[in-house]
């Protein structure tokens, strides 16, 4: 069947949507590809003061990731649609973030879309996720190093939860796995400057 790649051709155009671009020009903002870490991300949109557009901004780039999953699990049960294509729509639709069609290719780090598709494969495992997210974030200050710590252990919890929670499956941890060392290779200017203590902390402005 074409439907499966239809999808996932579907969740990249979708994924392709910058919002952090989108959102900062909707509310007048400048763009963030030209100030602090130069990400079209949320981490980003939150340099340039603005707490509503950073929270739109991860929101809306969530949804990217977390609506094709939810899709394809529920109307794309009834067109044939397995976790093969859940596994497929995930990936399109982070791929689109990172590489955008409409904006040259250049595109954000992930951390949203991949967040929004691992609530979609499972809410508990998506909390799961979140939670490590904010508790690295709260004692360290670093959306990158958060955003890393997080990604390694979604992978982790997935195949954790396996006959506990959810079952596991092998395309949906390759999905997993593929995104978490794609975010990582994203991240991997803020990887050097963490080494080297300089990256910049939550809550800091643009300086540029
Ligand atoms: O949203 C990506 C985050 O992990 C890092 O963003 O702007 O600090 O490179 P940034």
């Amino acid at each position: 069947s074409l439907y499966p790649s239809i999808a996932a051709l579907a969740a990249y155009l979708l994924g392709s949507l910058a919002f952090a671009v989108i959102v900062s020009r909707v509310m007048g903002l400048s763009d963030p590809r030209t100030f602090g870490s130069k990400n079209p991300g949320a981490t980003n949109v939150l340099r340039s003061g603005s707490k509503a557009a950073a929270v739109v901004t991860l929101l809306l780039d969530a949804m990217k990731g977390l609506v094709p999953v939810l899709l394809v699990r529920t109307v794309g049960k009834r067109w044939g649609l397995d976790e093969g294509t859940v596994a497929l729509v995930a990936l399109g639709a982070f791929l689109g973030h990172l590489y955008p069609v409409f904006f040259r290719f250049q595109g954000g780090k992930g951390v949203a879309t991949f967040l929004g598709a691992v609530f979609g494969i499972h809410w508990a495992l998506g909390l799961a996720t979140a939670a490590t997210w904010l508790i690295v974030a709260f004692f360290f200050r670093y959306s990158s190093l958060a955003s890393l710590v997080a990604a390694v252990f979604a992978p982790v919890y997935y195949l954790m939860g396996k006959g506990i929670a959810w079952y596991a499956e092998a395309e949906v941890a390759a999905a997993l796995f593929v995104m978490a060392a794609l975010l990582a290779w994203r991240h991997r200017a803020n990887i050097k400057r963490l080494l080297a203590g300089t990256e910049s902390r939550l809550g800091a402005k643009k300086t540029s």
